[in-house]
């Protein structure tokens, strides 16, 4: 049985994994968590599957070894449909992963094409090919990478103005692929999206319908942890692998989602 006091790890390449937290609190208001954000290796998007498998592996597992979790969530795309296998290789306790929410979109659109944003490593994953595959045959799934949304999300929780320009240019750039124009769902395929919801709300228009998979990992976690007691035993903390002054911008954000305190990793 798990120490009461054994938190929940949510890790990221930076704030996008806020999103998939805000979704735990609502089902596990006692789950003590330790968000981890690799600052220092943020963007993944960018990044090549080696370097991002080989940052993610390695400090999942010094991580583990510090904080002794009870289950660890890769709360972003990149990291899940590159490393998840990997992870769950060395790791002993249970990994839950962020996968493109390809299979609810595949059910909720009426015209058949379906919008997919997500970082540049992440669309080109056979991951992604094999949700399309498994999931949204006879429908036309179109993928768009938008990196700029990543520094957007940042930004936003930060505190600072939301670039406008780079989140209409995102969705023009996806509109105008060969039926862009007809999509009704749009899949948030990296976890920093959902942070800019009311900014992708307002740049696509009415009509548009956006699903992510936060709330469904947030179940998973709640599966896992059934029976599990929960004492927090310290404040949740956000720690990162970064420059401690960037995190401490993000303070104010950072208590509205639960976080007490602030380190470096
Ligand atoms: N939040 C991450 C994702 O879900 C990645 C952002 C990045 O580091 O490029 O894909």
């Amino acid at each position: 049985m798990a120490d009461p006091a054994a938190p929940i790890l949510m890790f990221d390449s930076g704030v996008g994994g806020l999103s998939v937290l805000a979704e735990v609190r609502k089902l596990l208001p006692d789950a003590p968590v330790i968000y981890a954000a690799d600052h220092a290796g943020l963007p993944y998007g960018s990044k090549s599957e080696a370097q991002i498998a080989a940052r993610v592996a390695g400090l999942l597992g010094r991580m583990s070894e510090r904080w002794r979790p009870r289950l660890a969530c890769i709360a972003c795309n990149t990291a899940s449909t590159i490393a998840l296998g990997m992870v769950r290789e060395v790791l002993e306790i249970p990994i839950v992963g962020t996968v493109p929410a390809v299979k609810p979109a595949a059910a909720l659109t009426r015209t058949g094409v379906i919008g997919l944003l997500g970082t540049e490593a992440t669309i080109r994953q056979a991951y992604v090919d094999n949700l399309e595959a498994e999931f949204a045959q006879g429908k036309i799934l179109l993928r768009q990478a938008a990196p700029a949304l990543v520094e957007a999300g940042e930004a936003k929780l930060r505190g600072e103005r939301v670039d406008m320009g780079a989140i209409r240019a995102a969705v023009d750039a996806l509109r105008a692929q060969p039926g862009g124009e007809r999509i009704d769902v749009v899949v948030l395929a990296c976890t920093h999206f959902p942070l800019l919801l009311e900014e992708l709300t307002q740049a696509f228009g009415p009509g548009v319908q956006f699903v992510d998979g936060a709330a469904g990992i947030a179940r998973r976690i709640a599966t896992l942890t059934a029976g599990q007691q929960f004492a927090r035993a310290v404040p949740d903390m956000a720690v990162t692998t970064g420059d401690i002054a960037a995190l401490e911008a993000l303070r104010p954000s950072l208590v509205q989602y639960g976080i007490a305190q602030i380190r470096e990793f």
